[in-house]
């Protein structure tokens, strides 16, 4: 089993956040990246359809074989963790691993939590972090524009526009936390504005590397890691047009996007 591939998930291309920690951590894994760009975005969506779409994109990477689960996505690991728990192969989200990392860093037990919309409405965050810390008080805050900020290019850590945009969600923040968890996708790309909104002496928590790292553990207790000597190598499938998603992929990768990106029907998930 340990040849085989680990399946990673998200709404679009934010998950490939995680997938960058993954290939600076484990460079001899395989990994099949299954992006579901043609129903981008999750975060505003209920509850009800999410956990359908979180389904479907977990069926599509188990029927690859996948040796493990990884739901790169803030939004499904707060509304459909339950149904990865349920796969056949060891599963991780988010919320796990970036409240055990904002817990461990928090010096006040004073934590913010920015995500999509449907993240925040589950309060998934602050149930996880009381249970780890249940003295600790959680600041939550949506932040619906981000991603779409990310996706259009204003990523610029000196950008006015992001800048506006996150004094203005981060103001009640302010002050108020000395820990602030980046729970959704997409917002590690503008984490020097969010960094330098927050002020010094704010822990920011990347909620993908978090993951990341915890996916090395489990994998490492399982006795599931790749041969070291392997190429490693990643697969990526997208149910929209695979032009865009080479074309931006690089954004959220790091680097040049390399590996073949193959077309899924949605109606066929
Ligand atoms: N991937 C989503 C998340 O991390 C952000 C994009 C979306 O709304 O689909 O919550």
């Amino acid at each position: 089993m340990n040849g085989q591939a680990i399946g990673v998930f998200d709404s679009g291309l934010g998950g490939l956040t995680t997938v960058r920690q993954l290939h600076r951590l484990m460079p001899e894994e395989r990994i099949i990246y299954f992006g579901d760009t043609g129903r981008v975005p999750y975060g505003s969506r209920s509850r009800e359809i999410l956990r359908k779409y979180a389904q479907q994109d977990m069926a599509f990477l188990m029927h690859h074989q996948v040796k493990m689960v990884i739901a790169a996505c803030g939004t499904v690991s707060s509304t459909s963790a339950d149904l990865g728990a349920q796969l056949p192969v060891p599963f991780t989200g988010i919320i796990e691993p970036a409240a055990r990392a904002a817990v461990q860093a928090t010096r006040t037990g004073r934590i913010g939590v920015i995500a999509t919309a449907a993240t925040i409405a589950s309060e998934a965050l602050p149930r996880a972090i009381r249970a780890l810390r249940p003295t600790a008080t959680v600041y939550s805050q949506a932040c619906p524009l981000f991603v779409p900020l990310v996706e259009g290019g204003f990523t610029d850590p000196a950008d006015p526009v992001t800048r506006m945009v996150a004094e203005r969600y981060l103001a009640p923040l302010r002050g108020a936390v000395d820990t602030l968890i980046l729970a959704c996708t997409h917002y590690p790309i503008i984490a020097p504005i969010i960094g330098s909104v927050m002020g010094d002496g704010v822990t920011l928590i990347d909620s993908g590397a978090e993951t990341a790292r915890h996916a090395l553990r489990v994998l490492d207790s399982a006795h599931l890691r790749a041969d070291p000597a392997a190429p490693g190598g990643t697969e990526y499938y997208v149910t929209d047009r695979v032009q865009d998603f080479e074309r931006i992929g690089g954004l959220f990768l790091g680097q040049q996007l390399t590996g073949d990106v193959h077309h899924v029907d949605v109606d066929q998930l």
